[in-house]
C-alpha cells in the first residue's frame, strides 16, 4: 500500500507508505491524496485531516521515473490533489519526521498545523532539478519569510532546518522525532471538542484573502513547470537522480 487512511478519533489519518522509495510519489499515490482529502472534507466524523510517513521519513516527494515517463499534465492528479488540499475546510495537521522534499515541503505552507521532528529535514530542490516551485510556494514562502529569506531556499535551494522553519513560520514546533506523530494527533484530537462550525469559518477567514490570489498562482506555476519539465536541464537532471542509483 502506498497512501493509508483511517480515521481514528474524529481524525483522517492520511499516510505516505513506500519507504523502498523513501514514500515518493506517483501520479496514482496523487488520485489516492486527493480522493482522501475529498473523503474527510465530506465526512461529519472527521473533525482534522493529518498527513503523516514514518518515524523517519516525510517524503522524498515527486517520484522523479514517474516525473520522466508520465510526466503531469495540467489535469494531473498531482494538481487535483493540491486544489483539494489548498481548498480544504477542515484544518490540516502535519507531523513530519525525516526527509520533507518537494511537495513534502511544499504542502506545509497549506496546512493549518505543522509539527516538525528536530531530525526533520525540508527541501526544496526545484531549481537542482531545471524546475521550478509549485503549490503557490513561490507565492506563499516569500510572503510567510520575506523575499530574501525565501530566496536562499527557492533560488539556491538550500536546506530548511527545524528551527529555521520556525522562524520562517513554516512550522507551528519543533520536536523529538519519537513524540512528533503522537503530539500531532492529539492536537488534531483537540478538535472534536471545538465547534466544528466556528473552527471552519475561522480558517476561511483566516485564508480568504489570499485564495484567488493562490489559485492563480498555482496555475502560473503549473505552465511554468510543465515547460521546465520538457526542457533538457530537467531531463538531465532527472536522469543523473535515477542512474545514480543504478550504479
Ligand atoms: N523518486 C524516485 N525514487 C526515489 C526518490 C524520488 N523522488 N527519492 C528517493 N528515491 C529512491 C532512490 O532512487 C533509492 O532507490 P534505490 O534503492 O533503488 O537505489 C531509494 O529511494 C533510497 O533513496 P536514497 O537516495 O538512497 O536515500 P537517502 O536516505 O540517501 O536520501 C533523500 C533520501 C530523500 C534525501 C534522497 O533520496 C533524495 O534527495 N531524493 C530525491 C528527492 C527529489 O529530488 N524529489 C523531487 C522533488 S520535486
Amino acid at each position: 500500500m502506498s497512501i493509508t487512511t483511517s480515521t481514528v478519533n474524529g481524525v483522517a489519518r492520511i499516510g505516505f507508505d513506500r519507504p523502498a522509495t523513501k514514500n515518493a510519489l506517483t501520479a496514482d499515490m496523487y488520485a489516492a491524496l486527493a480522493q482522501a482529502v475529498i473523503d474527510a472534507e465530506q465526512d461529519d466524523a472527521v473533525v482534522a485531516l493529518l498527513f503523516h510517513g514514518q518515524h523517519d521519513l516525510f517524503t522524498a516527494g515527486n517520484d522523479l521515473e514517474d516525473f520522466l515517463g508520465n510526466p503531469p499534465g495540467p489535469d494531473a492528479s498531482v494538481f487535483a490533489f493540491m486544489r483539494e488540499l489548498a481548498a480544504a475546510s477542515k484544518p490540516v495537521v502535519a507531523a513530519v519526521n525525516g526527509p520533507a522534499v518537494g511537495i513534502g515541503t511544499t504542502l506545509l505552507l497549506h496546512c493549518d498545523l505543522v509539527y516538525l521532528a528536530d531530525d526533520a529535514t525540508l527541501m526544496l530542490p526545484f531549481v537542482k532539478l531545471g524546475l521550478c516551485p509549485e503549490f503557490a510556494s513561490s507565492l506563499l514562502l516569500p510572503a510567510l519569510a520575506g523575499h530574501a529569506r525565501a530566496a536562499e531556499k527557492l533560488l539556491l535551494a538550500e536546506p530548511i532546518t527545524p528551527e529555521e522553519a520556525l522562524s520562517m513560520g513554516l512550522a507551528t514546533r519543533v520536536l523529538p522525532a519519537a513524540r512528533v506523530f503522537e503530539f500531532a494527533c492529539s492536537q488534531a484530537e483537540r478538535f472534536n471538542a471545538l465547534s466544528g462550525a466556528a473552527v471552519i469559518a475561522t480558517k476561511r477567514l483566516m485564508k480568504q484573502a489570499r485564495q484567488a490570489q493562490v489559485a492563480s498562482q498555482m496555475d502560473a506555476e503549473v505552465s511554468a513547470f510543465g515547460a521546465l519539465l520538457a526542457g533538457p536541464d530537467a531531463q538531465a537532471a532527472m536522469l543523473a537522480f535515477l542512474q545514480r542509483r543504478k550504479v
